[in-house]
């Protein structure tokens, strides 16, 4: 049965060919000063720097710069970053990049007239804001986290060995997004199947809980078959716009918060993925990978309905003379085959993972209640260590 729930998505899209127009609307709203981030440089190489800053400038702003913000952002960054938000007086913070440098800005736009450590109020109590927020913007030019229409913001302290997400209330979301799949036609292949797994991880994380008929259940296993059908395609032809809007859609809806209202959660891989990436700062997705297809293996006992019914409706596999176990074996089966297909790191010693580490990353996991079966630290490191 759906739970109670209370919806409000306050994030403006502007989504498709020549999207940027959109920020002529935006940008009038918003005082004089803008603190414009961004990544380690891919968008001065693309040319999406220049088109901005020709719509700032048209618009007469006075661009403040807050440049290298980097894969999984961390608590350093953030200070250099408060400060410079503070110093240019930003009225809007624009975040033209990924995941991280939208997350990034989230944690800023809360810290700027903040008293307290940003990082033990918002990430470590996960307590609100209870300060002004500077109005954060977004220009998204790598598809898979969702950042642009969500108050997710993922932070790693490597001093602590913590990646940590705090999920944000509307007031935090971006008030605006700007989506042009042509954006994303620059990625390495490497970030854009993270960005592909990221997407699928999300959904199996709000899908492989609950034992309810809900209705988000069958959106997700529609988002779940376009995702798979359009990956395939542009994994061989990367500037296929039909599949490269569709991935970037599906992506948005995939954590936008709207699937999971009135329905429990799992977010256990994530939990393990953000704990490895702590250790080795590797790309979030490929944490991801890595370690699905043991801890899919350790919970079909107990989700094996689910799992079954994800066979079935998401991979197509055939019911008919087999058992729930060897219906869903087949569709974890058919997941692992695909995510090889398409050039995922399966593993984690790939990604920088070493032996000795395993105990601290097991320690760093966050044991979630909403799953098929609440790990104990023992079945963490069992799922490392067969990850490995
Ligand atoms: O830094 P630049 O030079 O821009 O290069 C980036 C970066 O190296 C590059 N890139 C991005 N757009 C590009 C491009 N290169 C060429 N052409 C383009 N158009 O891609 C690399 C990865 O970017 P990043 O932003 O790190 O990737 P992603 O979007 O996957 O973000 C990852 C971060 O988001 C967090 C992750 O934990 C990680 O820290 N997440 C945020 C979530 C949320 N807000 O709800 C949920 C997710 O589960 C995730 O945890
Ligand atoms: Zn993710």
């Amino acid at each position: 049965m759906l739970g109670n729930f209370t919806y409000c998505n306050p994030t403006k899209l502007y989504f498709g060919k020549n999207a940027l127009e959109g920020l002529n609307e935006q940008l009038p709203k918003y005082g004089k000063n803008v603190l414009l981030v961004y990544g380690g440089g891919s968008i001065k190489k693309n040319g999406i720097y220049d088109a901005v800053m020709k719509v700032l400038k048209e618009n007469g702003k006075t661009v403040y710069e807050d440049a290298g913000v980097m894969p999984n952002p961390t608590t350093e960054k953030m200070k250099e970053g408060i400060e410079r938000a503070r110093a240019a007086k930003a009225d809007l913070i624009l975040a033209v990049g990924g995941g991280s440098v939208i997350d990034y800005a989230k944690g800023v736009s809360v810290s700027v007239h903040c008293k307290e450590d940003f990082w033990e109020k918002y990430y470590l109590r996960m307590e609100d804001p209870d300060c002004e927020i500077v109005p954060v913007g977004a220009v998204l030019t790598m598809v898979g986290t969702g950042s642009e229409m969500n108050g997710g913001s993922v932070i790693t302290n490597h001093a602590q060995k913590l990646k940590i997400g705090k999920v944000f209330g509307e007031e935090v979301f971006p008030k605006f997004a700007i989506l042009d799949p042509e954006y994303t036609f620059t990625l390495p292949k490497y970030q854009m199947v993270a960005g592909f797994f990221d997407i699928l991880c999300h959904i199996h994380e709000q899908y492989f809980s609950g034992t309810d008929d809900n209705t988000s259940d069958y959106v997700m296993e529609g988002l779940m078959r376009s995702l798979i059908h359009s990956a395939d395609i542009a994994v061989k032809d990367p500037k296929n716009y039909e599949a490269r809007s569709n991935i970037m859609w599906t992506a948005t809806w995939a954590l936008n918060t709207f699937v999971a209202m009135g329905k429990t959660t799992d977010w256990e891989v994530h939990m393990i993925g953000q704990a490895v990436g702590a250790y080795t700062d590797a790309t979030h997705g490929m944490t991801l990978a890595a370690v699905t297809p043991a801890y899919m293996r350790h919970i079909l006992p107990y989700g094996v309905k689910k799992i079954a019914r994800y066979a079935v409706n998401v991979w197509g596999v055939d019911p008919s003379g087999k058992s729930e176990e060897e219906t869903a074996k087949e569709g974890l089966a058919a997941l692992e085959k695909w995510m090889r297909a398409i050039g995922l790191v399966m593993d984690l010693k790939t990604l920088g993972v070493t032996e000795d580490m395993i105990p601290g990353i097991a320690d760093s996991t966050y044991i979630m209640q909403g799953g098929y079966k609440i790990l104990t630290k023992e079945e963490v490191i069992e799922i490392l260590k067969e990850s490995m």
